[in-house]
């Protein structure tokens, strides 16, 4: 037994997987070999459900059976809706809600945990949009809007969100984001959601779990983190340049940079900066495109670049959600609605030949120590 220390498990092949390769010294990202750029500009997101779930890209009566059967998942509890409303009324935490809500689904699924992976996942899949447009009317003291079974994935959720159905970029834009996030190899999240799936607990329970290591700052948490920082450098109103070199001069690491993975930015952020680019110039409001392009030039000129810490998915998507008008802190939560797909992907693919994860840490603690009894310390 090796007892060679691989600390953050870096480099470590846990598992073999068909659903996604990153290829992080040339930016490259596949699901199943489809590259991620033409799957974000011609498929929907649950086409890449289909894909990574089902193993192919759907034909369109595939696709009507899939589309209808996530639609028909969409209506959430009652009792589990009343409990969203109550964690919207007790704070601004909409991951933390999810998370309770995505356990509290379990208790109402009849099946729940003797049920098939793909099943429960597709359910859990479904309500996640439903559980989080009613967090957010809750707090806005509107009551949730029905889902619309007419309506995509995406522009279900917009619709669920405003009360209003969509424009056609608003939906396609947010269509695109939530296949951009879909799956990325075994990330922190995607590794969390695999280990509790390799005891055999249920889906939920990955789900759950996916969602608590996807709201860390290092992982999901860092897209809101982004817009906090734009919005930091414009309260500040220095240069965003000037910005950035006192972030660093005071040691900061700056939100929306460096990847465990990627040593050359990130094809997903490439996508989203040009969609970035079209929203500023439809409507004319280029404040946060500028911010972001002055940050990540002065970056590159400081040698970060070169360094490998590069721009990752989070430094542009949160001013594409920005633009179209959705709240910051959903940012993270909207990362959870897309990532579930590949979470509920990889339990399922993983569990086809399961094998329990358990390493081990080299233990650094005394040989012996003395037992001394609670009245004698
Ligand atoms: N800003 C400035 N310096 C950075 C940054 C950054 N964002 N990221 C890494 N570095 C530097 C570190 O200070 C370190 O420098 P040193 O060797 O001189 O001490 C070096 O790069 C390596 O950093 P590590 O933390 O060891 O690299 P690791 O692979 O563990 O980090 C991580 C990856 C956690 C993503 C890191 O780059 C980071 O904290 N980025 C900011 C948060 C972020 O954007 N997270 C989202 C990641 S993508 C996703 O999960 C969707």
């Amino acid at each position: 037994m090796s007892n060679e220390l691989k600390r953050g498990l870096e480099g470590v092949l846990v598992a073999e997987s068909e659903l996604s390769h990153v290829d992080g010294e040339v930016g490259r990202l596949v699901y199943r070999g489809h590259d991620i750029e033409e799957l974000a500009r011609g498929a929907s997101y649950e086409e890449v459900l289909h894909l990574l779930w089902h193993g192919s890209l759907p034909t369109p009566a595939e696709l009507e059976e899939f589309g209808a059967e996530l639609a028909a998942e969409r209506a959430v509890d009652d009792e589990v809706l009343a409990t969203v409303r109550t964690l919207a009324n007790a704070g601004d935490r909409p991951m933390a809600a999810l998370r309770t809500a995505v356990s509290m689904l379990s208790a109402y699924d009849g099946e729940s945990g003797d049920g098939d992976v793909l099943t429960e996942g597709a359910a859990i899949t479904a309500k996640i949009p439903t559980i989080l447009a009613a967090f957010e009317r809750a707090r806005q003291g509107e009551d949730p809007v029905a889902p619309d079974p007419e309506l995509s994935h995406a522009g279900n959720f917009l619709y669920m969100l405003t009360g209003t159905e969509p424009d056609d970029v608003s939906e396609e834009t947010f269509d695109m984001a939530l296949t951009l996030h879909a799956d990325h190899g075994l990330n922190a999240s995607t590794f969390t959601a695999l280990v509790i799936g390799s005891t055999m607990a249920d889906v939920y329970s990955s789900v759950t779990g996916g969602i608590g290591a996807l709201s860390g700052s290092l992982h999901g948490g860092a897209n809101q983190d982004v817009m906090e920082m734009l919005r930091e450098v414009d309260d500040s109103g220095k240069d965003p340049a000037e910005w950035a070199a006192e972030a660093r001069d005071e040691g900061r690491r700056i939100p929306g940079f460096g990847h465990r993975v990627y040593k050359v930015k990130d094809p997903r952020a490439n996508i989203l900066e040009e969609k970035l680019r079209d929203l500023a110039d439809s409507s004319g409001d280029r404040k946060w495109l500028e911010y972001t392009t002055a940050i990540e030039s002065y970056l590159e000129e400081e040698g970060l670049v070169e360094k490998g810490i590069a721009p990752n998915v989070d430094f542009y998507s949160g001013s594409v959600y920005d633009a179209m008008g959705i709240p910051m802190d959903l940012y993270t939560p909207i990362f959870a609605m897309s990532r579930v797909g590949g979470w509920v992907a990889h339990v399922h693919e993983y569990q086809a030949d399961n094998r329990l994860i358990r390493p081990r840490a080299r233990y650094t603690g005394p040989e012996t120590a003395e037992f001394v009894p609670l009245e004698e310390r």
